[in-house]
């Protein structure tokens, strides 16, 4: 069996589909795997050190596709780029298809059984698989460091012959995966933290990382978490009564993570531009929902813009900017779910369908869309409201 690797074409993107371990750790279950030659170039992982693992370098895309039975990725590839793969293989990779509907046709259509990892299921068994968990918390801790960067004072106090240095004031909007890991690493570097979110599930998590977290509404935050963990759209008056909460409190913070993410839908906007204007001048505002719409009105994503007093920093893809530590973890939540599918005696493809995670994240199968949200009569029932 053969798995190709390939470099990754899109703008920004630092990361690749594998690392050196995961060559030894694959190869040493009899399966050949051809890396395109340089991908890992961006992530400090040279050639050489995947041949040194055993993979094979492809000179080009074509060669490394050439007989592939898996193909792995990070990001969804170009329509043009599927068209060049072989009928029949397994495409890897987080491909975003909530952002792409078309692309999951196109898979069907030529015939590749794609499988989106960015939708694996939130459940135990699972969870050494889970991607986005592996990458937010890189970017959490990436956008503390980014944000200290940017600030032009210091994080922790200081008290030294010159005089002194309140510490400063971080507020982190979003306590799932990356919040609570800025919330970790900001308090690391001597911050005073608060944080807010809207399940009342994470009050204990914040409070533990030694964070005071900000109660809106308490009985609305009860009920605000899905089955999966995710939060939910919130009331109206829930918005209103938070939105009136976080102006105040914004204007007194020195640096804010915003982080609030709802699956399916577009970032919720919970800092206005009025708010960001009665911030202190010097203060950074780091938005990591910048590319999913923002959850601050003025930050465009992979720019830092100066608006008013604040730095709006909109840093795309963060994890890609620790592209090493993301690789290696990326590749080793692909191990983890090949080890599902590679019978590991004789290195044969062997897919159990019915597995509840190969159902969360198999998009199609032998030209037709199997996965229920994105099958064509659940897609023309959303197209029509019904
Ligand atoms: P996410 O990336 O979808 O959202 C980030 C955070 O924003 C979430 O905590 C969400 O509640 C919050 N949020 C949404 N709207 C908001 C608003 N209007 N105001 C303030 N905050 C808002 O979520 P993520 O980071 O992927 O994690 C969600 C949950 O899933 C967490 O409880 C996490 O612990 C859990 N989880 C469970 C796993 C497992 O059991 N295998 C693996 C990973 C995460």
């Amino acid at each position: 069996m053969k798995i190709a690797v390939l470099k990754e074409r899109r703008f920004n993107e630092t990361r690749v589909a594998a690392s050196a371990d995961m060559v030894k750790k694959l190869t040493g279950m009899g399966v050949d795997i051809a890396i395109e030659a340089d991908a890992g170039m961006a992530a400090s992982f040279p050639d050489e050190d995947f041949m040194a693992a055993g993979a094979v370098i492809a000179a080009s895309l074509e060669e490394a596709l050439d007989g592939a039975d898996i193909i792995l990725c990070v990001q969804r590839p170009e329509p043009d780029l599927v068209d060049k793969m072989p009928s029949g293989a397994k495409l890897i990779g987080i491909l975003s298809p909530v952002s792409d509907e078309a692309s999951v046709a196109q898979y069907a259509a030529h015939k590749i059984d794609a499988f989106a990892m960015d939708l694996m299921p939130r459940i135990t068994r699972a969870q050494s698989m889970d991607v986005l968990s592996s990458q937010s918390n890189l970017a959490g801790y990436k956008a503390v460091i980014d944000a200290a960067a940017a600030y032009g004072r210091a994080m922790p106090m200081m008290m030294t012959s010159a005089g002194t240095i309140a510490p400063a004031k971080v507020f982190v909007m979003g306590a799932g995966v990356a919040g609570l890991q800025a919330i970790a690493t900001a308090r690391r570097l001597g911050a005073v933290v608060s944080a807010t979110d809207v399940r009342f599930a994470a009050k204990e998590q914040v409070e533990s990382l030694g964070a005071s977290f900000v109660v809106v509404d308490e009985e609305a935050m009860k009920e605000a978490e899905t089955e999966g963990g995710y939060a939910k759209e919130m009331s109206d008056s829930f918005k209103k009564a938070q939105a009136d909460y976080v102006a105040r409190h914004i204007a007194k913070q020195d640096i804010v993570i915003t982080t609030a993410l709802i699956p399916g839908r577009p970032a919720p906007r919970l800092i206005t531009a009025e708010m960001v204007a009665k911030m202190r001048e010097g203060s950074i505002i780091m938005d990591l929902a910048a590319e999913q719409g923002g959850n601050v009105e003025g930050t465009k994503p992979n720019e830092v813009v100066k608006v008013g007093p604040v730095t709006l920093i909109g840093h795309a893809n963060l994890a890609g900017r620790l592209a090493t530590d993301a690789s290696s973890f990326y590749a080793r939540n692909i191990v983890n779910f090949l080890a599902l599918m590679i019978d590991k005696e004789k290195g044969d493809l062997t897919i159990d369908w019915d597995d509840e995670i190969i159902k969360g994240v198999a998009l199609t199968r032998d030209g037709a869309i199997i996965h229920p949200q994105f099958s064509p009569a659940e897609m023309a029932a959303a197209s029509t409201g019904s």
